[in-house]
């Protein structure tokens, strides 16, 4: 089911090619997709049934929790699809829209429904399902929760006619925000482990201090059946600076990358200064979205370059080193820029 050579730190190895940073989660999400499968294959020799070990992922917006979670589906040879609690939510037909869930993950097995009952299921925006205190507790998170419970316990789901899905060996894996958790943390957390010794290893404690406890998602608004069914909790950090940079230059399809090949068809070399980044990065940690806004304001500075770069055959490289100064021109054959940074 999953071939031998996929190990966690195989899968971890192949997340940092994507992923930047996030050593732990990864590490976390590798353990918990790795033993997955090695219990499922015990299932046959003797074990009946499997604790299984579905995952949340916490993290602030844009920091690697979904792209980490597609780039580990591109890895392993299993069926795995991806859903939206938000639209979960947003339906009066929960259990229709589950249902269609699953049906994707058969469709992804190739109408193999016993293969798709090994697969993956990732719920993105868990933390859209909080128990709200309000009045309309029929299209309530809390009630999407419950829907969720149901085939994250393992009941037969009906497909269409006659068919039926086994949820039972169905990993699933859960991401959220959890804006306002660290709040209720530092609250909860006030009597934490602390160093009592200085043989006590400092980064154990922290890592204790840091865990997050099932009543913390419980005073979130995640009920307690329901967190009861994620044992495993990885944790993304917020994105420094220097992770900011490197995901725009380092990570195999980094939008640097990108854009040197699409001026290198154009035979034109393109050379951002590493200020750059660090400009762009700057800006991204006050726009607080992580690595998701890095995208865009690297494009809007690519735009009018090119713009220009096609319609001028002479261009062969164009140098950018600040964000705030005009791109430079370099023409064929010669070796000044071109008048004023400008092609013509
Ligand atoms: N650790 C990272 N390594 C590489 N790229 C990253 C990382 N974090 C974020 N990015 C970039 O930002 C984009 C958004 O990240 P992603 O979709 O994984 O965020 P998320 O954690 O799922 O956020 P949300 O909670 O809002 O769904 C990615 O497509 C990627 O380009
Ligand atoms: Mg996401």
């Amino acid at each position: 089911m999953l071939p031998k050579e996929i190990t966690p730190r195989a899968i971890v190895d192949y997340l940092d090619q994507y992923v930047i940073g996030q050593d732990e989660a990864k590490r976390t999400l590798a353990v918990a997709v790795y033993a997955h499968y090695r219990k499922l294959s015990a299932l046959g020799r003797g074990v009946e049934t499997i604790a299984k070990s579905n995952v949340l992922l916490i993290g602030s917006s844009g920091t690697g929790k979904t792209l980490a979670c597609e780039t580990l589906s591109r890895l392993l040879s299993v069926p795995f699809v991806t859903a939206d609690a938000t639209s979960l939510a947003q339906t009066r037909y929960v259990n229709e829209e589950i249902e269609a869930m699953l049906q994707r993950l058969v469709d992804k097995a190739g109408g193999d429904v016993g293969q798709a009952g090994r697969g993956i299921v990732f719920i993105d925006e868990i933390d859209k399902l909080r128990a709200s205190t309000g009045e309309s507790r029929a299209t309530s998170g809390e009630s999407v929760q419950h829907a969720l419970l149901k085939i994250m316990e393992g009941a037969p789901v009906k497909l269409g006619a006659d068919r039926y899905i086994d949820t039972t060996n169905i990993l699933f894996i859960c991401g959220g925000a959890f804006v306002g958790l660290e709040k209720i943390m530092s609250r909860t957390h006030g009597f934490g482990f602390v160093a009592t010794s200085e043989a006590d290893n400092q980064s154990i404690l922290d890592r204790l201090n840091n865990r997050v406890k099932p009543t913390d998602l419980f005073e979130f608004g995640l009920i307690p059946e329901f967190t009861g069914r994620l044992p495993v909790i990885a944790r993304f950090a917020d994105l420094t600076r220097d992770m900011l940079v490197r995901i725009m230059s380092v990570p195999k399809n980094a939008i640097y990358h990108q854009f040197r090949e699409i001026f290198r068809a154009e035979g034109v070399e393109l050379v951002v200064a590493p200020r750059v980044f660090e400009q762009i990065a700057e800006i991204a940690i006050e726009y607080r979205t992580g690595g998701r806004s890095l995208r865009g304001i690297f494009e809007e500075l690519m735009t009018p370059v090119l713009y220009v770069v096609p319609d001028h055959p002479q261009i062969c490289r164009v140098e950018i080193d600040s964000l705030f100064e005009a791109p430079r021109y370099f023409k064929r054959g010669a070796g000044e820029p071109a008048a004023a940074g400008r092609a013509e």
